[in-house]
């Protein structure tokens, strides 16, 4: 699929991974509409990249208000033949600890944050896509998840987290089989560790600790590569149903 004349739905493109994607699709020629709650950042992002830009403070568990974005999309850009699903929201918690069982609340928000956000997007742009005419390349539309490498590897007090991601990612191969009639793709791709606000906050220091474990290059990912990953998946139509890492090599012990 090509990106020029693209419109896509980003959910957290606001910041960190999903901004770069956000940047390098609009950089590419593509109309670009961010969900996110960061009302702050998205409209910022909104009013450098112009009139091919449009964000939605949104959350991306709350069905009426997607779908009134979502029909907003299709009213002012005529069609959705994208989708990144970059939101997504962290926890440390042990399962037990001192204080007691791990809060059942708390690991409710991770999974639906991750996990049910994310799919509540793609089956309702998926709907949306399906009505697109056949592109060049015979495709209506294309969905990339964000999981994690704590999909598989998941450290301690990362319960709630690595369920969900390991949730999104177990998706893809279903929703690609799903809408493969409708010429639509869905693709995960599974984060090492990158260099984004979240990270930032950690300091220098802990930074340079992480990256001793990547193979090579041994520091973290850049945000730009991630969203460069995006674009090579989305422009080959032969990538479909894979869960992909990208991660310098990484394995967490
Ligand atoms: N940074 C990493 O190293 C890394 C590694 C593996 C996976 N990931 C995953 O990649 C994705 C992006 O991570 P990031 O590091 O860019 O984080 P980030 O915090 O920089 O960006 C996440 C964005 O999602 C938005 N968001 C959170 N909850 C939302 C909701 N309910 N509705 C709408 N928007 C919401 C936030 O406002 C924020 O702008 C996440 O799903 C994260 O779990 C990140």
């Amino acid at each position: 699929m090509e990106l020029k004349d693209s419109v896509s739905i980003i959910t957290g493109g606001a910041s960190g991974l999903g901004e770069a994607t956000t940047r390098k699709f609009h950089s590419l020629g593509g109309k670009v509409c961010i969900f996110d709650l960061d009302n702050l950042r998205g409209k910022n992002l909104e009013k450098e990249l112009g009139e091919n830009c449009a964000h939605f403070s949104v959350d991306v568990c709350d069905e009426t208000a997607i779908l009134n974005a979502i029909n907003i999309v299709i009213n002012r850009f005529n069609k959705i033949n994208i989708n990144v699903n970059c939101a997504g929201i962290a926890l440390t918690e042990k399962t037990f600890s001192k204080e007691g069982p791990h809060d059942l609340s708390r690991f409710k928000r991770i999974i639906d944050v991750n996990l049910v956000g994310t799919f509540n997007i793609l089956r309702l742009c998926a709907e949306k896509m399906a009505k697109n005419p056949l592109d060049e390349n015979h495709e209506r539309g294309i969905i990339i998840n964000t999981a994690s490498i704590a999909a598989l590897e998941g450290q301690k007090g990362q319960i709630a987290y690595a369920a969900s991601k390991g949730g999104v990612a177990a998706m893809t191969l279903p929703v690609a089989r799903d809408l493969a009639r409708e010429h639509i793709r869905c693709c995960c791709i599974a984060p090492g560790l990158f260099l984004t606000p979240m990270f930032e906050g950690l300091g220098e220091e802990v930074c340079e600790a992480l990256a001793k474990d990547v193979v090579f290059p041994k520091r973290l990912g850049e945000p730009n590569e991630f969203a460069e990953y995006v674009s090579q998946i989305v422009q080959n139509t032969y990538i479909n149903g894979s869960v992909m890492r990208l991660d310098g090599g990484i394995r967490l012990a």
